[in-house]
C-alpha cells in the first residue's frame, strides 16, 4: 500500500494511454514527424523535437532531502536500503510530483544500486557519497562485476510497475549511471575531486580501463531496459564527473562505453527517448550527443541556445537554470527562468531543468514558483 498522501495527484488517471511507437530516425534520433497526436505528454512531446502543449519541466533530484515529507520517510532507512522497499520507493517518487505538477517523474533510486545489487560492497554515506569498500583497480578485481540481470532488482521491476499505474499521464522517467561515473567511483573508492586515480588507470592500463567500462556499460544499459521494459515512458544516463575529461580523451576512452549503454535500452525501446547529462561538459556536448540520444542536458555553465547549437538539430535539449539561483531574490530568479525559456524556443526542443541537482537546503516553495512561472509562459 501507499502511504496516503492529503494530496491528489495532478492527472489522477490510473490507466496511461497506449503509447505508439515511432520509428526512429537513422540516426537513433526521432524525426519531428514521428510525434504521434497521441502522445500527450508536454515532456515526451519536447523529448520528440515536436510542439508541446506547453514547456514541459521537471527537476533532477526533485526527489530528496529538500521535501520535508521526503526526510519524514525517510527517518532511520539507509538510502540504499529505501531503494530496495517498493512501498517507499513509489511513495519517495511520487512526492515532488504531487507537490509542483513536474512534468515528469524521475525514479527514486541511484546510480550505484545497480552495483550493490550485482554483489559489489558499496554504501551510501550521508553528507559524504557513495564508499566502495574494495576499490577495483586489478583485472582479477572485474570478476566482481558480473552482468546485471532482472532477477538481482526485482524490486525495481515491481516499483516502476506500480508507479506507472499511480502516474497516469505523467511519465516516468527511468535513469543510470553512465559508465565512466560509475567506474570513478569504484576506482577511487568514493567521491573524489581529481579523479587521479580514475585517470591514472585509464591513461595506464587502457586495456583494463575499456574492459572495466565494457563491463558497466552492460550493467547500466541493462538497468536502463529493466526499468523501460517496466513502463517507463524515458530515461536519462547521468555521466555526472565525465566533465573531468579533455573531448580527446572523452571520444578514446570513454564514448564507445556510454553508446553501448544507450545502445542496448534504445534497441529493446526504441519508443523510450534517451538524455544524456553530465556536469561541466561544454565541450563534450557533441560527442556526448553523438553516442546515443534523443535529448541532452544541459549544465548552467553554457547558454542553453549554444548548447544546441553545438548538438544541432537533431537533439532536443534539457536545462539549465544553476540550482544556485534557487536562494537568489524572486526577480533574479524569475528574470533566469523567463530567459531559459526563451533560450529553449531557440532550440529543436527543450525541457527545463536545473544545470544540476536539486541543493537539499532548497526551499520547496521556490520550485513550485519557479514550475508555475515556467508552465505561465
Ligand atoms: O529525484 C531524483 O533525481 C531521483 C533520485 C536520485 C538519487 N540519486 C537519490 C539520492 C538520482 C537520479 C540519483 C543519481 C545519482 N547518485 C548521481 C547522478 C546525479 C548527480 O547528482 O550528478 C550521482 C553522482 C549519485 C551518487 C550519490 N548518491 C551522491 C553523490 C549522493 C549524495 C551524498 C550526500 O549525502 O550528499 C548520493 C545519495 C543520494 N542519492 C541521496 C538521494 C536522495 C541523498 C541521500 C539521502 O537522502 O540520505
Amino acid at each position: 500500500m501507499l502511504v496516503s498522501s492529503p494530496v491528489e495527484l495532478p492527472v489522477p488517471s490510473p490507466v496511461p494511454s497506449p503509447v505508439p511507437s515511432p520509428v526512429p530516425s537513422p540516426g537513433g534520433s526521432f524525426a519531428p514527424s514521428d510525434v504521434s497526436p497521441s502522445v500527450t505528454s508536454p515532456f515526451l512531446q519536447a523529448c520528440r523535437r515536436g510542439p508541446a502543449a506547453h514547456v514541459p519541466v521537471w527537476f533532477m533530484r526533485q526527489a530528496g532531502r529538500s521535501l520535508p515529507e521526503y526526510r519524514a520517510l525517510r527517518e532511520g532507512v539507509p538510502m540504499l536500503e529505501s531503494c530496495r522497499r517498493p512501498e517507499l520507493i513509489t511513495e519517495i517518487t511520487l512526492q515532488p510530483v504531487r507537490r509542483y505538477g513536474v512534468d515528469a517523474a524521475i525514479f527514486f533510486s541511484d546510480i550505484v544500486l545497480p552495483l550493490a545489487a550485482i554483489g559489489v560492497g558499496i554504501d551510501i554515506v550521508a553528507g559524504v557519497g557513495p564508499v566502495v569498500a574494495e576499490p577495483v583497480r586489478s583485472r582479477a578485481d572485474l570478476d566482481r562485476l558480473p552482468p546485471l540481470e532482472a532477477s538481482h532488482v526485482p524490486y525495481v521491476t515491481e516499483a516502476v510497475r506500480a508507479l506507472v499505474a499511480e502516474l497516469g499521464e505523467t511519465p516516468l522517467i527511468g535513469f543510470a549511471g553512465a559508465p565512466f561515473t560509475l567506474a570513478s567511483y569504484l576506482v577511487e573508492g568514493g567521491p573524489s575531486r581529481d579523479l587521479t586515480r580514475t585517470k591514472a588507470l585509464m591513461y595506464g592500463d587502457p586495456e583494463l580501463w575499456a574492459e572495466l567500462l565494457d563491463r558497466l556499460a552492460v550493467i547500466s544499459g541493462e538497468f536502463l531496459r529493466v526499468q523501460a521494459a517496466a513502463g517507463a515512458r524515458a530515461v536519462q544516463l547521468f555521466d555526472s564527473w565525465v566533465g573531468a575529461l579533455p573531448a580527446r580523451d572523452y571520444r578514446t576512452y570513454v564514448r564507445s562505453a556510454s553508446a553501448r549503454a544507450l545502445g542496448l535500452v534504445g534497441e529493446s525501446h526504441p519508443d523510450v527517448p534517451r538524455i544524456h547529462f553530465g556536469v561541466g561538459t561544454g565541450e563534450l556536448l557533441c560527442d556526448m550527443a553523438s553516442a546515443g540520444t534523443e535529448v541532452i542536458g544541459v549544465d548552467f555553465r553554457i547558454p542553453l541556445d549554444e548548447a544546441s547549437r553545438r548538438v544541432g538539430p537533431d537533439h532536443a535539449v534539457q536545462g539549465n537554470l544553476d540550482p544556485a539561483l534557487l536562494f537568489a531574490p524572486w526577480p533574479v530568479l524569475a528574470e533566469r527562468v523567463r530567459e531559459t525559456v526563451e533560450a529553449g524556443r531557440r532550440t529543436p526542443g527543450h525541457i527545463v531543468n536545473l544545470g544540476h541537482g536539486v541543493p537539499p537546503a532548497a526551499d520547496p516553495d521556490v520550485l513550485a514558483r519557479v514550475v508555475d512561472l515556467v508552465h505561465s509562459l
